[in-house]
């Protein structure tokens, strides 16, 4: 797969920056307005009644701001949070053996848990319900099934897509949040306070300028930030300014609406091979050389968002509004 300046991963020390810009509490976190009212109330009535939160599961694309969601929860709960991943848990035992050493209140992150083995997944089933284990002990004839007793602990689970997850796993969640797209006011401040982090002073105008250019998302914003930070480094430029922010988006080939070169690969190549569409999406995925899944989780959100693609039932068509992007005419259909 091809580097892409705007994926979601991040790598050594870049990755630890992130971390320094997560927000802690639920006030520093900026936008998604109404998962944060809703869960300052739950997290206001589970304190008062002094039980943990309901099991809550965080759903959207990539880079919204799920994983730093879950640690805020933590710290608003005052409890410890304990973070692993799907894809990590690969045998029941190993689940077993995170859920035994929870301590009462805790908050277990579990990332990607739409990748959890379907083995693993029916170890949570009790654990969520009822806060029990159920493990057999012996083999043969002689096996037999003992229940452990677990603390009480909050299960926050994150996925790209709700659909992703099995029905019987996606209905013991009690809470249930959906993350948007973030608007251009709230990427600004988002970038302005990441700047105030850096110690750099960003111009309102540059701040729109990469805002306007992240896809509505937090990590983007900052990814760019970054990269703005350091061409107005070698500008020895005291305050970055609308200029400097054009050039470093233009260097990344970042476009005027936050494009890449994957999304002008996928759109273009819808206009030119098949009339923009209807396209199947493993013909996408063939034609760019993307997975499905990526496809739809990482790269047709946005687009979807921006209305530059729509599903049909017959497949994915490019919008007049995709064609006016890149200046061309709508084929005659
Ligand atoms: N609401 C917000 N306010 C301020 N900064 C935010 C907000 N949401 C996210 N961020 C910033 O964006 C970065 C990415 O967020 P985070 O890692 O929580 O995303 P994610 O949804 O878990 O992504 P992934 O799905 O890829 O795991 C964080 O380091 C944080 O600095
Ligand atoms: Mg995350």
């Amino acid at each position: 797969m091809e580097e892409r300046m705007l994926s979601g991963e991040l790598q050594g020390a870049e990755a630890n920056e992130e971390l320094s810009l997560r927000p802690e509490k639920l006030d520093q976190y900026i936008g998604q307005d109404k998962t944060k009212k809703n869960l300052s109330i739950f997290i206001e009535a589970a304190r008062m009644r002094e039980e943990p939160l309901d099991h809550t599961l965080l759903f959207g694309p990539p880079g919204l701001g799920k994983t730093t969601l879950a640690s805020i929860i933590a710290n608003e709960m005052g409890v410890q949070f304990r973070m692993t991943s799907g894809p990590a848990i690969e045998r029941a035992g190993d689940l077993a053996a995170i859920l035994s050493s929870l301590e009462a209140g805790d908050v277990l992150f579990i990332d990607e848990i739409h990748r959890l083995p379907r083995s693993v997944e029916e170890v949570l089933y009790p654990a969520m319900e009822d806060f029990c284990l159920d493990i057999v002990v012996g083999t043969g004839p002689s096996a037999r099934s003992v229940r452990l007793d677990l603390p009480p602990f909050t299960l926050v689970g994150a996925t790209t897509r709700a659909g992703l997850l099995s029905a019987p796993l996606r209905d013991r969640f009690g809470v249930h949040s959906r993350l948007d797209f973030y608007d251009n006011t709230a990427l600004c401040s988002i970038i302005e306070r990441t700047a105030d982090i850096f110690d750099v002073v960003i111009e309102k105008s540059a701040a729109a300028e990469v805002a306007r250019r992240s896809r509505g998302t937090p990590r983007i914003a900052n990814r760019l930030l970054r990269r703005v930070r350091d061409i107005a480094q070698v500008k020895r430029e005291n305050s970055i300014g609308l200029e400097t922010a054009q050039q470093a988006l233009r260097m990344l080939q970042v476009d005027a609406r936050g494009l890449d070169h994957i999304d002008h690969k996928l759109l273009l190549g819808m206009m030119d091979g098949f009339k923009g569409g209807p396209v199947g999406l493993d013909t996408i995925s063939a034609t760019i050389g993307e997975e499905s899944q990526t496809i739809e989780d990482v790269y047709e959100p946005y687009l979807l968002q921006l209305g530059f693609i729509q599903r049909t039932p017959r497949g994915r068509v490019v919008t007049p509004m995709a064609y006016a992007h890149f200046d061309r005419e709508v084929p005659e259909a």
